[in-house]
């Protein structure tokens, strides 16, 4: 009997330490901050994908440190009730909200054209937006959806980040991600701990030397044979550039 009682106390108690101790859980496992004090004043940011998960984090923190930040989203009015938010957390009300829609190559070449006009220099882009596990779709070039959003959409990126395992939106598509997401909630990081690598690469003095590096948990990491395979890479270039129709160099 009192062996029953005990164990029951146990299963209670055992959430209960759980719930209470997440925090201190999450940071254990979820090394990595950035610590660079650096001040944007005057610079100019974008983030895409902004409206939700890291990128809105991501945007939260080049807002609060004075930069003017364009939020780039295929949803605007998303975009809008974000760029609102950020504008009365952080007192910048220089935070504006562009339409991108990665899926579509227009899109992207006409928010291009559109921020040259309105803007002289970019200070920093964070291609942050991206999709996992969606179902087999095309975008409106005709490519599959995540080699077309997250590869070729998003371009060829100075810094590769990964930002750990995040709680965000992008387990969307997969009902067992989003279990297994909710099962592991104590442990993986906010959005706000998975923005830490971006903001540490967009603002850390001194980093040009590693530009074309693997960044994790705010540090250089490990990558593949085949991801470091100069051949590849040039292959991997050169394919994407005849998809898009860009002329080779
Ligand atoms: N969470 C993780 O554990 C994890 C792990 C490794 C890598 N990442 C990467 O981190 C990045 C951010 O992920 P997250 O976790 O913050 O995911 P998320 O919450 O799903 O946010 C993804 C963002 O990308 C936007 N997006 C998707 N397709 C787009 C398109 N065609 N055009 C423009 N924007 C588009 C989404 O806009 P809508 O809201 O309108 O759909 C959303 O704003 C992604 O590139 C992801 O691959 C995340
Ligand atoms: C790079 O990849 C090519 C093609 O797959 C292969 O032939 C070559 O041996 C690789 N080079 C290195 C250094 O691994």
């Amino acid at each position: 009997m009192i062996g029953i009682l005990l164990l029951l106390l146990l299963l209670l108690l055992l959430p209960l330490f759980l719930y209470i101790a997440a925090p201190q859980i999450r940071k254990m496992l979820s090394s990595g901050v950035c610590t660079s004090a650096v001040q944007l004043p005057g610079k100019v940011a974008v983030v895409t994908g902004a409206n939700t998960g890291i990128g809105k984090e991501t945007a939260k923190e080049l807002a609060q440190r004075g930069a003017r930040v364009y939020l780039a989203c295929r949803d605007v009015q998303k975009g809008e009730l974000v760029a609102r938010e950020i504008q009365i957390v952080t007192g910048n009300q220089q935070v504006l909200v562009r339409k991108l829609d990665l899926a579509d190559t227009k899109s992207i070449r006409a928010f291009a054209k559109d921020f040259l006009a309105e803007e002289k220099h970019l200070h920093i882009l964070i291609n942050n937006a991206g999709v996992m596990m969606c179902p087999y779709s095309k975008t409106a070039d005709g490519f599959e959806m995540h080699m077309g959003v997250n590869h070729l959409g998003s371009g060829v990126t100075t810094y590769s980040v990964h930002p750990g395992t995040v709680n965000s939106e992008l387990v969307r598509h997969s009902s067992f991600m989003k279990w297994m997401w909710w099962l592991f909630s104590f442990f993986i990081k906010t959005p706000q701990q998975g923005a830490q690598t971006s903001l540490y690469c967009a603002l850390t003095e001194g980093l040009e030397v590693l530009s074309g590096h693997h960044f994790s948990d705010c540090r250089v990491a490990w990558v593949s044979a085949q991801a470091r395979n100069e051949t590849t890479a040039r292959r991997l270039w050169d394919v994407s550039c005849d998809l898009l129709g860009i002329p080779m160099d």
